[in-house]
């Protein structure tokens, strides 16, 4: 196990995600840094594009996806929950009723993600299947600025319940819409073409052992 710890002194750790993962990867790399106080990270946050082009290139260790793309030859191991709840402004008439119908809340002015996000295509999936075509006026391209928007006044939206935990989500309320949350999943993928290396390894081992606690603790799940 020592030689082990030796042989980790020094590397570098390489993980990219879609913007989502974002809220929570670096919840597990600053622990991880102070166990492996040796070990670099190259951590890029970037659009589902850019992820999926990284994999081509082959530079990283670990994707991080909540809709893992198709076609791709991926290692998928699971790793927590990613609820999409519903959201609007606490001045919002919506926040009054205890309940809400699904169709009721799509037609107000929905604001959504662009076009390849994963929590667009969870979105876009699961309101096919219920039937109901979103009422959507507004395209952004960031979870902050959709925040941001709701808190305006401009809409309401569907996002992961991560975007809330921090800083910029005071004053937005999640309201209780019928069917809601959307439930998917987050996961470390990495290429089955490409050996992990033994640092990439310890991170894995880290991540199956003290992830959850670790998550528990700073998103309040
Ligand atoms: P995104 O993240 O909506 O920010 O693209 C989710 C995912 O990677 O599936």
């Amino acid at each position: 196990h020592l030689s082990n710890l030796r042989g980790l002194k020094s590397g570098t750790l390489r993980i990219s995600c879609a913007t989502t993962a974002k809220y929570f990867i670096p919840h597990l790399l600053g622990p991880f840094c102070k166990q492996y106080p040796g070990i670099d990270i190259q951590f890029t946050v970037a659009n589902r594009q850019q992820v999926i082009e990284r994999y081509e290139q082959g530079v990283d260790d670990f994707f991080v996806f909540s809709y893992v793309p198709e076609g791709l030859d991926l290692e998928v191991r699971e790793f927590m929950s990613n609820d999409l709840v519903a959201i609007a402004n606490s001045e919002h008439p919506l926040t009054k009723h205890k309940k809400v119908s699904l169709k009721a809340f799509c037609q107000e002015n929905f604001i959504i993600r662009e076009e390849g996000s994963g929590t667009r295509y969870a979105i876009e999936r699961f309101l096919q299947s219920k039937n109901i075509t979103p009422n959507v006026r507004m395209t952004i391209a960031s979870n902050e600025a959709i925040i941001h928007s709701v808190l305006s006044g401009m809409g309401v939206s569907i996002l992961s319940a991560h975007t809330l935990a921090f800083g910029d989500s005071y004053n937005v309320k999640v309201i209780d819409v019928e069917s809601l949350p959307i439930q998917s999943k987050w996961s470390f993928c990495w290429a089955k073409s490409k050996q992990l290396s033994p640092i990439a390894k310890v991170f894995l081992d880290y991540v199956a052992n003290e992830g959850k606690d670790l998550m528990t603790k700073v998103l309040k799940l």
